[in-house]
C-alpha cells in the first residue's frame, strides 16, 4: 500500500522533471524500511548513488554507516532518501571532469512537494535531516542554518507529516571540515539519548 503510493510519487516527480528540464535525469528515489518510525533526509545523491540506485552508498553513506552504528540501530531499520533525488553537477574546466554541488533554488523548489508527499505517506516520528539543503526545507526557512540548529530537536508539520525533526550536519561535511567531527559525535549521543527516552 505505502508502496504503491510512494511508486506513484515517484513517477509524478519523474513526469515533471522532464517537462520541466526537457530530458530524462536518473533518479535515486528514497528506500528502506517503508514502515519505519525514523527517516533519514540528505541533500540529494552523489555519482555512486546514481550508479547503483540507492541513496548514501557512496563515501557519505560509509561516514553515515559508522553514524548509525552510534545509534545503535541498523540501516534496514530505516528509511532512507534526499531532498533532490538527481545527481547535481558542476563542469571543472581544469580537470575536465564534473563533480557535485550543492542543489539549487530551482531544483530545491521543484522537489519540495514530493519530499513532503514521501514523508507524508511514511509518516515517521523522528526525521533525522543531514546538512543544511535537508534542515532549510524541513523549516521551510532559507536562512535557517545548521550552525545553529545541529542537536536540537525541533516539532515541525510539513505538509501531512508531523514529526521531531533531529538536523544534523551531513556527513560529508566531516570529510571536508575534519573539526566538526567531535560536535557530530555529541549530537548523535544526544540523538541516542532523544531515541531511548521516546521509545525509538
Ligand atoms: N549525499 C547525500 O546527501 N545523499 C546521498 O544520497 C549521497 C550523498
Amino acid at each position: 500500500m505505502k508502496r504503491q503510493e510512494l511508486d506513484n510519487i515517484n513517477q509524478l516527480y519523474q513526469r515533471k522533471l522532464r517537462e520541466h528540464f526537457n530530458r530524462e535525469l536518473p533518479l535515486v528515489f528514497g528506500s528502506g524500511n517503508v514502515d519505519s518510525g525514523i527517516v533519514l533526509v540528505g541533500e540529494a545523491p552523489g555519482r555512486t548513488e546514481v550508479e547503483q540506485g540507492k541513496p548514501f552508498v557512496g563515501q557519505a553513506g560509509k561516514n553515515l554507516e559508522e553514524f548509525i552504528s552510534i545509534l545503535g540501530i541498523l540501516r534496514e531499520d530505516l528509511y532512507i532518501t534526499n531532498v533532490v533525488k538527481f545527481r547535481t553537477v558542476q563542469f571543472n574546466p581544469d580537470s575536465g571532469r564534473e563533480s557535485n554541488r550543492t542543489p539549487n533554488k530551482e531544483e530545491i523548489k521543484i522537489s519540495t512537494d514530493f519530499i513532503g508527499q514521501e514523508l507524508s505517506v511514511i509518516n515517521p516520528g523522528l526525521v533525522i535531516s543531514l546538512g543544511n539543503i535537508a534542515l532549510r526545507c524541513m523549516v521551510n526557512d532559507d536562512r535557517a542554518s545548521i550552525g545553529t540548529l545541529h542537536g536540537h530537536p525541533l516539532n515541525i508539520s510539513f505538509f501531512n507529516a508531523h514529526f521531531t525533526l533531529f538536523p544534523l550536519y551531513h556527513p560529508a561535511s566531516i570529510i571536508y571540515r575534519r573539526e566538526l567531527k567531535s560536535t557530530y559525535i555529541e549530537d548523535l549521543y544526544k540523538l541516542r539519548e532523544y531515541m531511548i527516552s521516546n521509545h525509538y
